[in-house]
């Protein structure tokens, strides 16, 4: 890794460090550190011979012509990483801009922390995990690394009784983690590339566990509500149909020589029965007729007199009835008991998702192209779903609409080890720890779910009654 500091736009970059490569290079430079300071951030690329030669121009982002400080990797294996991982950054880091910075003490779901919590884990776990762990670096600040190393997922009836003056001020937990990304960036070529993408993945899971905790404070709590104004593209709910899948084998879990979490493996195969399964998502519309014979309202709806809304990331909308529903599993348990059908089972949504009719199977529901905008709602494009029609060409072999994104999609399966699990060692509690109670498995993606987590083998899971997901489901015939 070599580093730079200081050169500026007009420059000529680094021509002594260079001469003569012909290795291809990134560079990766910041102008300012860290929330709550905005940061910019260049990814330049430099491809072929004479990269020293190269003259920076322009970065997207910087106008001002500030100094870029930043390192340059060599491109390698820790080249994405270290690309994707300042992405997530950058990711993460909006989600604290959108917040008057008053809602950091707040906590917007009671089994969960304060959302300041959140501001010192993302890099306190980064920290705990790439320097302290991996590369057994000394601490600079036991207490916060000891503080933000975990969230919680209380058993029901059993949250937090902190009080915001219990947390440390915001300019304290700044300063952390200015100082956590300084000296994890100066580690990051050193860092095994496994101990890196459990970093970045974990705080990509975080940029969408985060936007369900800010969905549910207050609109006057989120700024620059107009830049992300709801769009109205819904209409009737589409004829709901059921496809025959014929029994097959479903491949679940990860190839044993890719990056994957624990419970992710050992990969293995399963023998599916001949099912059917709903070819769209359940909709608002049709949850609405559950709600009319006596079920319970979700919880992302609100009723003003006669008339339901969806209760959007940025505002209230009209019901829109052919957007999917998002629900608990317990809700989605009981609808399908309603309409005497079933939940999926893991195996199932593998079958119907990533099989198909001649028994091949794929990396993704519309086959092995990687995840992009016209094949479904997801990788932080939208806040809110969209019609459970939307993005014909993310269907799957069998001709089932978005498999992928759009919402995760309850199973009936309940989180639990596969055969021949075992825990990651520098993290045992990452599953483990929520095999005891029940929790059961979802799949597919919402629309604040980053690409890199769409991988067939990938399971989130949830407790049933836990309602802040992004978590709609379909209907399935058994036998
Ligand atoms: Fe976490």
């Amino acid at each position: 890794m070599r580093v730079f500091a200081g050169p500026r736009i007009g420059t000529r970059l680094g021509c002594h460090n260079f001469r003569g490569s012909r290795r291809e290079f990134l560079f990766l430079g910041t102008v300012r550190e860290a929330w709550p300071r905005r940061e910019h951030l260049y990814n330049i690329v430099f491809t072929g011979p004479n990269v020293g030669n190269r003259t920076i121009k322009s970065c997207a982002g910087n106008k001002s012509e500030q100094p870029l400080r930043g390192r340059c990797y060599e491109t390698g294996s820790d080249f994405a990483l270290a690309a994707e991982l300042y992405d997530a950054r950058a990711r993460t880091d909006e989600m604290f801009w959108l917040l008057d910075p008053a809602a950091l003490y707040e906590r917007p779901a009671p089994e969960r922390h304060r959302l300041i919590f959140y501001l010192g884990h993302l890099e306190a776990f980064d920290w705990n995990q790439i320097c302290r762990g991996a590369l057994e670096t000394t601490a600079f600040h036991s207490m916060f690394d000891k503080l933000f190393e975990f969230g919680i997922d209380p058993e029901p009836g059993q949250s937090p009784a902190d009080r915001p003056s219990d947390w440390p001020r915001v300019e304290e937990v700044a300063r952390y983690n200015a100082e956590v990304r300084r000296r994890v960036d100066e580690s990051l070529a050193r860092a095994p590339a496994q101990i890196v993408q459990v970093a970045l993945e974990h705080r990509l899971m975080h940029a969408e566990t985060f936007a369900y905790l800010m969905h549910e404070l207050p609109y006057e709590r989120k700024l620059r509500r107009a830049a992300h104004a709801v769009r109205q593209d819904s209409g009737p709910p589409p004829e709901a149909r059921m496809v025959d899948i014929a029994e097959g084998e479903a491949t679940l879990g990860q190839d044993p020589a890719a990056f994957g979490w624990d419970n992710e493996f050992a990969r293995h195969r399963m023998r599916v029965p001949s099912f059917r399964m709903a070819r769209y998502k359940v909709t608002n519309g049709e949850y609405l007729r559950f709600v009319m014979e006596g079920a319970a309202a979700p919880h992302f709806w609100v009723r003003q007199g006669e008339q339901w809304f969806y209760r959007g990331m940025f505002g209230l909308r009209p019901l829109p009835l052919d957007w999917p529903v998002y629900v608990t599993h317990e809700e989605a348990a009981a609808y399908a008991a309603w309409r005497a059908k079933s939940l999926p089972s893991e195996e199932q949504f593998h079958r119907a998702a990533y099989g198909s009719p001649d028994g091949g199977e794929r990396a993704y529901p519309w086959g092995g192209a990687a995840p992009g905008p016209r094949r479904g709602n997801f990788n932080f494009r939208r806040w809110d779903p969209e019609p459970v029609t939307a993005h014909p060409a993310g269907e799957s072999a069998f001709g089932i609409a978005q498999l992928a994104g759009n919402g995760w999609e309850w199973t009936s399966t309940r989180f639990g080890p596969f055969p021949g699990f075992e825990p990651f060692p520098f993290y045992p509690g990452y599953s483990a720890n929520f095999f005891a109670s029940p929790h059961f498995v979802l799949k597919g993606g919402s629309p604040r779910t980053a690409r890199r987590l769409l991988r067939r083998s990938f399971r989130n899971w949830f407790r049933p009654c836990y309602p802040y997901v992004y978590a709609t489901f379909r209907l399935v015939e058994n036998g």
